[in-house]
């Protein structure tokens, strides 16, 4: 399966004779559907030119830490924050070594220290550099703080030797990639998520609604997904498409969203509930379109039910996770909201003129019982996979605290 499509990949150059491969890789990773920006050593850039790249990945390819321009444009941080993950390839044994040591000492060095996406890297070098004691203890390093090392290949070098330390090929390193996506933390689980807004008729063609995009459902949907969940999305209206391997259930009003999590969370293990439904509707829906026959108009509204609350009651709930959309007091609101509603977890983000609702960016401070943690501004999809990872930590240890009978029972059902 394709995890790369739409994700955000860097890829880092560095200067080897393989760098000619960065070329193929990065046509292949947009045709994989992946957004692709290219940082170079100033040694890469002896091999192949950064016009090449920037031909092929369609986005200005960045080589200097100290260019102001460049800087000022999309500097080392927002590289780093940009990227869902980052590939270096060719990676020679001086960069594995610089970053082992934890250097920043040029561009793509400092956006791999800064960065906190997942980092692969595909060495490239000579056999007899490849098999050198320190070679391996930099590898092994970096192989301990979660770094994933793709190849190398064994076979004819281009110094005319035989043996480890050829580059993988494109193909090769475009599944490794991919495959990093998916982590495996909720395989076997099933997920049940919602998402975008809800409409509530006022008459046969005017509703209330809000302004959710959807994206940030759909990306926490996406992440379930590859975390090996089977995942079932509920939607208000939105015009985003269905995530790969996620079964989607549309819907219109807070009462169909209501009654179509209720039908689909007996068999859930976990619920995270991302959708702004609306929390009141038109007491009276007009059968026909109302006329203007007054200078003012009022609206009587009556109450919604709260789904998240009525999960989180359930004698059987599954762990519940829950979004709070506050413009003040962010943490003490999302605080009181999740006692108040009864969840595990509350994530809290701030709302208001192009922030939450509608914004390819996000920020969460996420709260649980015995701890919090802040995830700070980065695009929905890694932000998703933040999250993700963090629900399924808690999910585990609530498991392991007695709720697992309750999981067991579901798993055998
Ligand atoms: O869709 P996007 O454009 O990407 O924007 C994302 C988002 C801003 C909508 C999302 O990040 C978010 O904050 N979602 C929750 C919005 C919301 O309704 O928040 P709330 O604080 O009003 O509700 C608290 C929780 O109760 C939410 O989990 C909500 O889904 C749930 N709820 C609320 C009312 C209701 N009647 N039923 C519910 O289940």
């Amino acid at each position: 399966m394709n995890y790369l499509n739409g994700k955000h990949i860097l890829v880092g150059v560095t200067g080897g004779i393989a760098a000619y491969k960065s070329a193929e890789l990065v046509r292949q990773l947009r045709l994989s559907g992946a957004v692709v920006r290219v940082v170079m050593t100033t040694a890469a850039a002896e091999f192949i030119t950064p016009l090449t790249l920037q031909a092929l990945s369609g986005n200005p390819v960045h080589t200097d830490l100290l260019d102001t321009a460049a800087e000022a444009a999309m500097g080392h941080i927002e590289l780093a924050r940009w990227a869902d993950a980052l590939l270096v390839a060719p990676a020679t044994a001086d960069f594995i070594a610089r970053v082992a040591e934890g250097r920043a000492n040029d561009l793509l060095a400092a956006v791999c220290l800064a960065c906190d996406a997942p980092l692969a890297i595909a060495p490239a070098m000579n056999r007899v550099m490849w098999k050198k004691p320190a070679t391996g203890e930099n590898l092994a390093k970096l192989q301990a703080g979660n770094v994933r090392v793709l190849g190398p290949a064994e076979g004819l070098q281009a110094c005319g030797e035989t043996g480890p330390g050829r580059m993988l090929e494109p193909e090769e390193l475009v599944a490794g990639l991919s495959g990093m996506f998916q982590t495996g933390v909720l395989a076997g689980r099933q997920v049940l998520v919602t998402a975008g807004p809800t409409r509530e008729a006022i008459d046969p063609v005017r509703y209330l609604s809000n302004r959710s995009s959807g994206r940030m459902g759909f990306a926490v949907a996406t992440a379930a997904a590859e975390a090996g969940a089977a995942v079932t999305l509920i939607s208000g209206p939105v015009s985003l498409a269905t995530p790969a391997g996620v079964r989607r259930i549309d819907v219109e009003s807070a009462a169909d969203m209501y009654a179509a999590v209720m039908q689909a969370v007996t068999v859930a293990d976990i619920f995270v509930s991302v959708a702004a439904v609306a929390d009141y509707r038109p007491a009276l829906v007009a059968p026909q379109k109302l006329k203007k026959e007054s200078a003012e108009s009022s609206l009587d509204l009556i109450r919604n039910p709260d789904i998240l609350a009525a999960v989180a009651a359930l004698p059987d709930a599954p762990f519940t996770a829950g979004f709070a959309a506050e413009t003040e007091a962010v943490e003490t609101n999302a605080q009181n909201k999740r006692l108040a509603k009864g969840v595990d977890m509350i994530a809290a983000n701030r709302v208001g003129a192009g922030q939450g609702f509608d914004s390819k960016e996000n920020a969460l401070h996420v709260f649980w019982e015995a701890g919090e943690q802040v995830l700070p501004v980065t695009g929905k999809g890694k932000l998703a996979r933040q999250l993700l990872d963090l629900i399924a930590e808690q999910f585990q240890n609530s498991c392991h605290q007695g709720k697992v009978i309750k999981f067991n029972a579901k798993d055998s059902a």
